[in-house]
């Protein structure tokens, strides 16, 4: 997380706040509070791959080509390769840096999972981690109110799990 900061400061300040929302989201869900432990190391590595993409594409303010975008969806799979070489690190964690822009209907990357197939564990990150795009500001674009950004959520068919939806709502 160090060498995150270093690297990408705006990252680094996103896993912090995807983390403290998928703590706050899985107490709210009742889960254990090992689990919830998980589900906040979880938020604070899933984009750990965006480390080793060149820091240009992260901060590139306007919209980015096909090949860069193509680029930047790799960072789930580093990042999983990056952490699988901690072996000590439970599987919820990997899926989390794995799986966390896999959508509901199947049409997300990089194994376009669909449904139950996407770990439960993902599908909660993917909630946090766009809420918490949209209601910051990025170079591209101001920070979304949080009504716009749950509508906005909502609207999304077929990105999230409709019930977890629901609840985080
Ligand atoms: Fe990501």
């Amino acid at each position: 997380m160090a060498r995150l900061k270093d690297k990408d400061e705006s990252t680094f300040l996103h896993s912090l706040a995807v983390s403290a929302l998928m703590i706050a989201f899985a107490r709210s869900l009742g889960l254990e509070e090992q689990m919830v432990r998980l589900l906040g190391l979880g938020g604070l590595v899933h984009d750990i791959g965006k480390m080793v993409l060149p820091i240009e594409l992260l901060q590139k303010p306007g919209s980015l080509t096909d090949d860069e975008l193509a680029i930047i969806r790799t960072h789930p799979e580093r990042g999983h390769e990056m952490i699988s070489q901690n072996s000590g690190l439970p599987k919820a964690i990997l899926n989390i840096c794995l799986y966390h822009h896999e959508k509901f209907d199947g049409s997300g990357y990089p194994q376009k999972l669909s449904g139950s197939a996407i770990p439960c564990v993902a599908r909660i990150a993917a909630i946090c981690d766009v809420y918490e795009a949209l209601t910051t500001i990025r170079p591209y674009k101001r920070a979304w109110t949080q009504s716009e950004a749950i509508d906005t959520m909502l609207r999304s068919r077929g990105h999230f799990d409709p019930e977890l939806l629901k609840i985080f709502i």
